[in-house]
């Protein structure tokens, strides 16, 4: 519930923004005031009418309104909020958010504000995967701002891929992440999670079989308890969880840059099952039959991420969490991986046939710490992914069990 919470909705100039007053009703039925504040593009999308209807309140869109001014400057508007949401978060205003620009009431309120940030983006795939946006995304990270999706998928442009804006549902649940607070506020996560797929060719891969569901569900469970979360994940077809941010990787050495890049961080967990190898010298053209000798296909190994995280000088994470996936021996074999990665926890799980654990919605797990080997009762991924992410939460509240 988000009773007493009051919100400044920066709503920018996008076709998302017919979302936004969605969001508005979300955010009111829930308890929360709002008041929004319009760009000059947002008012060819959405109407300060309908805005003011729905919120109950004015809508503020002129910087250098006397009346405005006079009723409640600015700078007021910007610090008498608990949280200033930005939906939809377009390219345009995060990159004169990055840049600290106070060009229209929206920036100036942005720039004065002295309430914490939350950000909806919502563009084009292309926009959204350009240099420039990923460089005012990192800079706006770096400077504190929490950040709710985007999503995948078809977007009002006709293309599709990265850059829909989170649903309102998704950014009322970050919203009551955020005032939630949970154990794990102020703490950053890096999860991994999925398969890596190696390219043998352009159009074949040496891959496996794992799905990505636990992975996946740490990453929300870990986001649910307040952390700020990166997943970094192979191809998968599980949803994004709700409030974390996700970078999509193929290959294990793009996982390692990518976990490199989201450092510093305080904790690590390594769910993904990574390729231990890949094809020396990938094909640049498609390998083909043509009656002569077969392909030799030569390995190489991959680099090893967990360990990789579990050695870093000063940038290692305060706690490193490793996955050991065997068939059998489970608990002696994920002792000795404990030790040669240099992680400080694994949890073990069988992933031997008939176990159902690749692909399945259930997991049977042992936790290896340096001291203990706890054995937890087979239960779904949802369910483990939420006993670690507290176990982890306790450890950095100084409880051990
Ligand atoms: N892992 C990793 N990078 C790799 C290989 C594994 O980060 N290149 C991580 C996995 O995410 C997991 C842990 O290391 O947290 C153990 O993975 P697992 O597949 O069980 O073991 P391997 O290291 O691959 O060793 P083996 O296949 O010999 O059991």
């Amino acid at each position: 519930m988000l009773a007493n919470k009051s919100i400044l909705l920066v709503i920018a100039g996008g076709i998302a923004a017919y979302k936004s007053l969605d969001l508005i009703r979300r955010l009111r039925e829930r308890g929360a005031r709002v008041r929004c504040v319009l760009t000059g593009a947002a008012q060819h999308f959405v109407t300060p009418l309908s805005v003011g209807a729905l919120t109950g309140e004015k809508v503020f869109t002129d910087l250098f309104s006397l009346t405005d001014e006079q009723e409640m400057g600015h700078i007021q508007l910007s610090r008498a909020a608990d949280l200033l949401v930005v939906a939809p978060a377009t390219a345009d205003i995060m990159a004169r958010m990055a840049q600290g620009r106070a060009d229209d009431l929206a920036t100036t309120v942005l720039l004065a504000t002295d309430k914490p940030v939350l950000i909806a983006p919502a563009m084009n795939v292309r926009m959204w995967n350009h240099k420039a946006t990923q460089r005012n995304l990192a800079q706006l990270r770096a400077d504190g701002v929490r950040v709710v999706g985007p999503n995948d998928g078809d977007m009002a442009c006709g293309e599709y891929g990265p850059g829909r804006m989170s649903e309102p549902l998704e950014i009322v649940a970050a919203i009551e992440a955020f005032f939630a607070g949970g154990p794990l506020q102020g703490k950053h996560a890096i999860v991994t999670s999925g398969p890596t797929h190696e390219p043998i060719d352009p159009v074949r891969y040496i891959a496996n079989r794992s799905s990505g569901k636990q992975g996946h569900a740490i990453a929300g469970a870990l986001a649910a308890l307040g952390a700020r979360v990166t997943l970094v994940t192979g191809p998968t077809s599980v949803a994004d969880p709700v409030g974390v941010d996700v970078v999509r990787i193929e290959t294990a050495r793009d996982m390692l840059a990518a976990c490199q890049k989201a450092l510093p961080a305080d904790i690590a967990v390594c769910a993904a099952a990574v390729a231990d190898w890949r094809t020396e010298g990938e094909a640049t053209q498609k390998l083909k039959k043509g009656g002569g000798p077969l392909p030799k296909l030569s390995l190489t190994e991959n680099p090893d991420i967990l360990h990789t995280l579990s050695a870093r000088g000063k940038k290692r994470p305060a706690l490193v969490v490793g996955f050991a996936a065997e068939t059998e021996k489970i608990v002696e074999h994920a002792q000795a991986k404990l030790k040669k990665k240099g992680c400080d926890w694994i949890v073990a799980n069988d992933v031997g046939s008939g176990t159902g654990t690749f692909g399945g919605d259930s997991n049977a797990v042992t936790l290896i710490t340096a001291t203990a080997a706890d054995k937890w009762a087979k239960a779904s991924k949802q369910a483990v992914a939420e006993k670690l992410a507290r176990r982890i939460a306790d450890h950095f509240s100084g409880v051990e069990t």
